[in-house]
């Protein structure tokens, strides 16, 4: 067992930068008397420190680090050990330039900022090499160490010289011949064909940016380049502490854009493999003044239950923040509640950990006014710090749930490639593909009625599931649809929908229309498919209702499907929008236009029915009070969680024990606004 799965309780804590202080002796010891206080019990130190560790080249200096090494044991605290290689010293851009990334337009970049290295400098990875060897001869063995954070939240791309030769390379190794790639990549278009490997070059703003195929491989590519970069660099750290587990910062994209979903620059499926746990950072913009805090809510248990999924483990939230961010339109504080609420929702969805961003805010450069937990005012007298403290009194009440997993009866397929193709491709309606989005609409029907889901990628063992639902699967394999077949003959329920199998892996048209596997699977024939503008709407009539559709409205006809719903006007009027096909043992489900909430309630409604997918616990769940449970040891942890403005009544199915009163509970509790309880009950 690795040294994280040993340790009994949450982590709580966060990244912390006594190398900011270091000129205030008085603070360091402040802070760890106020650690104390905030029941933290975790830093993670060292993650920009290379200018302080190795000042010159050959030359460290490690006294600081021993400190906190020194004083984190003496309050039992653990230490996550960051290596460094997310922001390098002035000295080292300044003798071997190599090492800062050239961008798509060819140009290199000086040094400055940070997350901007080049991932095949040999020299930045030699570099890299000797600091982290360092660092895991020096506190390898330190009872205080529990994990190492390699980097920081890999991301971006280098065009240099260097890089462009490895993509030559990768693609030699993946095509052989060039006569492969020219086919793969349908280079008979606008006379593309190469005649030398020479020739090939990056997807580049100053040369080609229409080649789907070579879009889609770049991406592979970075992925690939950055997995390789990182197990390079972790190499020293497994050689020399083969029992401390590694991970490295996963993130999400578009919070302070109006959405929020998993990263998708990097095919985190892939990444997850290379490391020991996952762990992620969660900057949620809750209080924001275009959705709910419930939709908020939504979206961010969706990115938590991918993140789940990648292992199907216990994940770790290592960034989050007590209070604001500095880098959104609008930082807008907490409010009462909710760093607890959103908190403990981050445990109920599967981590076994509350970390922050940071534990002393900055005083000056680009984050000082960036949320902290011991703030400007250098107390523990704020709302901010007090509700740090009580939720980490918590968390120590919680300690028995760390490592508990979760029992989870529906998976939605999500695929980094697919997504790529689909965000690339032409044609449809460019700002009206929201591919995530969709996901998120389908997994809110689930999430609001406390139906857990997990975010699988296509290879995953379906078989575990008694619901699949791949919407929008753009992008598909033969592999893919043997898969989807196979979990179908075999009894499963699937659900899918227009824009589904519509290109290969090299992103080529699947030609004949709906292709085979997938024509048997649904006992459909595709025929076309009609973008919709904004404002405009088509309609459904499913039941006794007409539910309007959005964005695209698909011509489908079935074979020997039977037809659920269909479409009231247009030149589709009377054709099918929603299939039911019984194909071996199993059901698959074919919605045929983009519909909204209201259709996807009524539709899953029968489904969540036949599959008994109903929640046991809660009766009557509501779309603002989520209930999430994880097991273990013999017992089922459920998460009451009211993300509503105002106080809720919640009717259980079973009287239970309060876990954080100590106090038994009956079949009816009340929350607060943004109140929350976790209820333990024998599973
Ligand atoms: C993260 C980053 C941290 C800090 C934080 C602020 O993306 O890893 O170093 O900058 O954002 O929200």
């Amino acid at each position: 067992m690795n040294k994280l799965a040993a340790s009994p309780g949450f982590l709580h804590g966060g990244d912390y930068n006594p190398d900011q202080w270091l000129d205030h002796p008085e603070i360091l010891k402040q802070d760890l008397k106020f650690m104390q206080q905030a029941h933290i019990n975790t830093v993670t130190v060292g993650v920009f420190a290379w200018a302080l560790e190795e000042p010159t080249e050959g030359v460290y200096n490690f006294g600081w680090l021993d400190r906190v090494f020194a004083e984190m044991a003496k309050i039992h605290g653990h230490v996550i050990l960051a290596t460094p290689s997310g922001a390098r010293p002035h000295w080292l851009s300044q003798k071997y330039p190599e090492v800062n990334r050239v961008d798509e337009n060819g140009r290199r970049h000086t040094h400055g900022f940070r997350h901007n290295h080049c991932y095949s400098s040999p020299v930045y990875r030699e570099k890299v090499r000797q600091i982290n060897t360092k660092l895991a001869e020096r506190y390898g063995q330190n009872p205080t160490l529990l994990m190492w954070h390699v980097s920081n939240e890999y991301s971006g791309e280098c065009y240099c010289n260097l890089c462009q030769a490895n993509w030559r390379r990768w693609l030699q190794r993946k095509y052989s011949s060039l006569d492969a790639l020219n086919r793969a990549w349908c280079l008979s278009v606008w006379s593309g064909l190469y005649s030398d490997w020479s020739q090939v070059l990056p997807p580049s703003p100053l040369g080609e940016t229409k080649v789907h195929g070579m879009d889609l491989d770049w991406k592979r590519f970075v992925t690939a380049m950055t997995i390789d970069f990182y197990q390079q660099e972790s190499q020293p750290l497994r050689e020399l502490t083969p029992n401390i587990p590694i991970t490295t910062n996963f993130m999400a994209d578009g919070p302070a854009n109006q959405q929020y979903t998993p990263m998708v620059g990097l095919d985190y499926s892939k990444f997850a493999k290379a490391v020991d746990v996952v762990s992620w950072d969660s900057y949620p913009e809750w209080h924001n003044n275009y959705e709910t805090v419930a939709e908020t809510a939504m979206k961010t248990a969706y990115i938590h239950d991918q993140f789940w999924s990648l292992k199907q483990q216990p994940f770790l939230v290592m960034e989050s923040t007590p209070s604001f961010v500095n880098w959104a339109q609008y930082n807008k504080a907490k409010q009462p509640g909710m760093h607890i609420l959103s908190s403990l929702q981050q445990l109920a969805h599967g981590s076994d950990s509350t970390l922050y961003f940071q534990i002393r805010q900055a005083q000056g450069n680009s984050e000082k006014f960036h949320g902290a937990v011991i703030g400007h005012d250098g107390t523990t007298d704020n709302r901010v710090f007090q509700e740090v403290a009580t939720y980490g009194a918590q968390l120590e009440k919680l300690a028995e749930i760390k490592g508990a997993t979760k029992d989870v009866h529906v998976a939605i397929i999500f695929d980094w490639e697919s997504q790529w193709a689909f965000d690339r491709g032409g044609g449809f309606g460019r700002p009206t593909r929201l591919g995530i989005q969709t996901l998120q609409k389908h997994y809110a029907i689930f999430w609001g009625q406390d139906i857990a889901c997990d975010i699988v990628t296509p290879d995953a063992d379906l078989s575990r599931y008694k619901l699949v639902v791949a919407p929008m699967l753009y992008l598909q394999r033969p592999a893919t649809m043997q898969a989807l077949q196979a979990y179908v003959a075999q009894g499963g329920t699937l659900v899918s929908s227009y824009f589904s199998g519509m290109v290969d892996e090299d992103d080529r048209v699947l030609l004949g229309g709906l292709p085979t596997p997938l024509r048997e699977l649904f006992g459909i024939k595709r025929r076309e498919l009609d973008t919709l503008l904004p404002g405009e709407h088509y309609h459904v009539r499913y039941g006794s209702k007409i539910y309007p559709t959005h964005d695209y409205d698909e011509v489908i006809e079935a074979e020997t499907a039977n037809v659920l719903a269909t479409y009231t006007d247009n030149f589709y009027q009377a054709t099918p929008a929603l299939t039911q096909h019984h194909y071996q043992q199993g059901t698959a489900y074919y919605i045929a236009a983009r519909m909204d909430r209201d259709f996807l309630t009524a539709f899953y409604a029968k489904i969540i029915a036949k599959l008994r997918l109903a929640n046991s616990f809660v009766i009557a769940p509501s779309y603002e009070v989520s209930c999430q449970t994880r097991f273990q040891n013999g017992y089922q942890y459920h998460f009451l969680m009211n993300f509503s403005e105002t106080p809720k009544t919640v009717k259980l199915q079973r009287s239970t024990l309060d876990l954080l009163t100590g106090t038994p509970v009956e079949k009816k509790v009340s929350l607060a606004k943004y109140g929350v309880m976790v209820l333990r009950e024998k599973a």
